[in-house]
């Protein structure tokens, strides 16, 4: 892998206290002169930012002078964006326009990588880069930014979903939700295809690496799988209990206020073409989650 273009990059990751943000961080600090951003949670010698405050955002950018951000702050609570459409579009929207405004009128060279989201689709079977439909507030707002930053010549964005045992989320709720004997409702009718997050963080560094542009779609190889199935094939791997299990459809529960697309699964050939390699399938996935404990 070609380094000479990364290694003197210096790298601003915004949501470094994220899920995937912190997991970038983690990976690009060991290759590149990385800063970490965050809101209200610390990090080492990182920086505490609202980024819906243009200012505050003028002033920091101006400081660090980034070669690349990495732009992963965004509110995801599905849920909660649809709730409050005004803070789903000041994070999403608004952080994003400050981000690049900074870009465009101080830093024309400074390149943009936007993390979005496959919940920007909602067809049947895997959807292809321009097949977007968006049928919530938060997808909405993802795509939303995806246009400010698609305004700018040096940009990357990709969209993506993702899981791991290290993060807080689908696959330690089901761990959790077992060992406590928590019912869990397994949805049938939800299709995707999440990567793992160890193969997304290596190859978004193998795209930083090779200075791609353009929006991709970034998830496992294969057809995908329900959510239903999803949460089985974790069960199974974990030797979990799978007998508080409870089958329906998305549409059968209560407790979700947005409206959810049913098939989020994305087609990968173009990155798939473009890396010239097979990204692994969900079941080698979940196997080596277990396996590697990561
Ligand atoms: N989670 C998923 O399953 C998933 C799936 C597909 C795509 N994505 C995309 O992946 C990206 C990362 O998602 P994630 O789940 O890792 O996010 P996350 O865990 O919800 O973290 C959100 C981050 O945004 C920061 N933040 C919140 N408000 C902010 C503000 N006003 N100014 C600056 N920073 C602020 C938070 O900082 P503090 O913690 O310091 O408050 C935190 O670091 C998002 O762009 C999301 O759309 C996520």
């Amino acid at each position: 892998m070609a380094d000479s273009i990364s290694n003197q990059n210096k790298i601003l990751i915004t949501g470094a206290t994220g899920k995937l943000g912190f997991a970038l961080f983690t990976r690009f600090s060991t290759i590149n002169e990385c800063i970490p951003l965050s809101y209200t949670n610390s990090t080492e010698n990182g920086f505490n930012l609202d980024l819906t405050e243009e200012l505050a955002v003028d002033r920091l950018f101006d400081q660090v002078q980034p070669d690349i951000i990495i732009h992963t702050a965004a509110l995801t609570d599905v849920d909660f964006c649809e709730e409050y459409p005004e803070k789903a579009y000041s994070l999403n929207v608004l952080a994003t326009k400050n981000i690049v405004k900074w870009i465009s009128e101080k830093s024309e060279t400074t390149k943009i990588i936007y993390i979005s989201t496959d919940h920007i689709y909602s067809n049947e079977g895997l959807s292809a880069e321009n097949d977007v439909n968006p049928i919530n507030v938060y997808a909405l707002t993802k795509l939303w930014g995806e246009d400010i930053v698609s305004g700018h010549d040096k940009h990357l964005i990709v969209r993506t979903n993702f899981f791991g045992l290290k993060i807080n989320g689908i696959v330690n709720w089901v761990i959790e939700s077992a060992k406590n004997n928590k019912e869990i409702f397994l949805f049938d009718d939800i299709y995707f295809n999440p990567l793992h997050l160890a193969t997304l963080t290596d190859v978004l560094v193998e795209l930083v690496e090779k200075d791609i542009s353009g929006t991709y779609n970034l998830g496992s190889s294969g057809l995908g799988i329900t959510k239903a199935e999803f949460i089985e094939r974790v069960a199974s791997a974990f030797n979990l209990s799978n007998k508080l299990f409870k089958h329906c459809n998305s549409t059968d529960v209560s407790f979700m206020k947005a409206r959810r697309p049913k098939d989020m699964r994305m087609n990968i050939s173009a990155i798939q073409k473009l890396l010239d390699y097979e990204i692994p399938d969900i079941e080698s996935s979940i196997l080596k989650m277990h396996l590697k404990r990561t």
